[in-house]
């Protein structure tokens, strides 16, 4: 582990006494301190990458038992979920979560991890934005602990707590085709965030080992910005085609909530006309007249063994955990109808 810095060392360096480097670090006696040495701690701190350890100071452990979640939106229904029962199994150890949104920005992924981490949290949970590969090493680089969670990144080696993304979406196209469809499309973000992309791969191998003839434009991959009116673009072309598509596939429970909308308000027929099904579980999913089938993904499994892992990292027992699980196709109305319930 890497030598945490201390007082003393930022003041032998500068050769000064610690209560000075204490003093100046602390913002205490401000007016009676030399500005010109009061500088020179400040930057020997910076340069030693010291961090202000105000809450070890009155635990012996040092230790504050506390626990940073970065997910990418917390209003989000998964992500809300996934963050209460992470908090849940939080409190069960005597930790507490502090949450923050990234809203799928590596800069503010970046603040919000350099804020927990000077709020000396002893470990991160982390739902990576796309492109914060450069903060994922750093954590490691200074052996801070962290546990990624829902995507990581395949090219690091990290701990990390996921589904079989690409099974998943296999899983839903396979169903689509057991129940006769065969011009089937996929909305999903144009993202390099892998567990989307293992959705899409999914999405496209099944169709091939299915010999489905697959048509380009049935691929939906929507830009982060503007997507409601993305999405009703997309779905406008794939109804209007002139053979078009009669099964969709939603890589999240946002797109499928907004898309329900507009295929509403087209008077398309689900399943009649349109089967569908979306990653994940919510409220709207199930209010839609005809109840759409999801991938359900084991939040509460996904949430203890995230805390699970991150605790046994913090006491260093434990070299690397990366924990693949399964995701259920949970079929209801928007697949198989009413009619052919009965
Ligand atoms: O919007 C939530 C979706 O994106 C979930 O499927 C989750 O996997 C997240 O990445």
């Amino acid at each position: 582990m890497m030598k945490k810095i201390s007082l003393k060392d930022i003041a032998s360096q500068v050769g000064v006494s610690t209560a000075l480097v204490s003093y100046v670090l602390n913002n205490q006696k401000e007016g009676r301190i030399n500005k010109e040495v009061a500088q020179k701690i400040r930057d020997t701190a910076k340069r030693l990458n010291y961090r202000t350890n105000q809450v070890a100071k009155s635990l012996k452990t040092n230790k504050t038992y506390t626990i940073g979640l970065i997910v990418a939106d917390i209003s989000n229904p998964f992500f809300s979920s996934l963050a209460r029962i992470i908090e849940d199994e939080a409190d069960q150890n005597n930790y507490t979560v502090i949450f923050g949104s990234s809203d799928e920005s590596p800069a503010k992924s970046e603040k919000l991890m350099e804020t927990l981490i000077n709020r000396q949290v002893d470990g991160l949970i982390i739902a990576p934005p796309q492109n914060s590969e450069s903060q994922i090493k750093y954590l490691i680089e200074q052996d801070i602990p962290f546990v990624l969670i829902d995507r990581y990144f395949p090219g690091i080696e990290t701990n990390f707590v996921a589904i079989d993304n690409y099974k998943a979406a296999y899983t839903a196209v396979q169903h689509f085709i057991d129940i006769g469809r065969k011009r089937i499309g996929m909305i999903t973000y144009e993202s390099s965030i892998f567990n989307l992309n293992e959705r899409t791969r999914g999405y496209l191998s099944a169709m091939k080992e299915n010999e489905i003839p697959f048509q380009k434009n049935w691929l939906k991959e929507l830009s982060a910005n503007n997507t409601k009116q993305c999405i009703e673009n997309a779905i406008n072309e794939l109804l209007v085609d002139p053979q078009p598509i009669d099964a969709l596939l939603f890589s999240s429970n946002i797109f499928a909530g907004w898309g329900l909308k507009h295929i509403n308000s087209l008077d398309i027929k689900v399943p009649d006309q349109l089967a569908i099904i979306s990653f994940d579980e919510s409220e709207a999913l199930d209010l839609f007249y005809a109840p759409l089938t999801y991938i359900k993904q084991p939040l509460q499994e996904m949430g203890q063994a995230a805390i699970k892992i991150l605790l046994q990292r913090i006491g260093k027992n434990i070299k690397l955990a990366q924990v693949s699980m399964e995701a259920r196709l949970i079929v209801r109305d928007s697949t198989i109808g009413q009619s052919e319930l009965a």
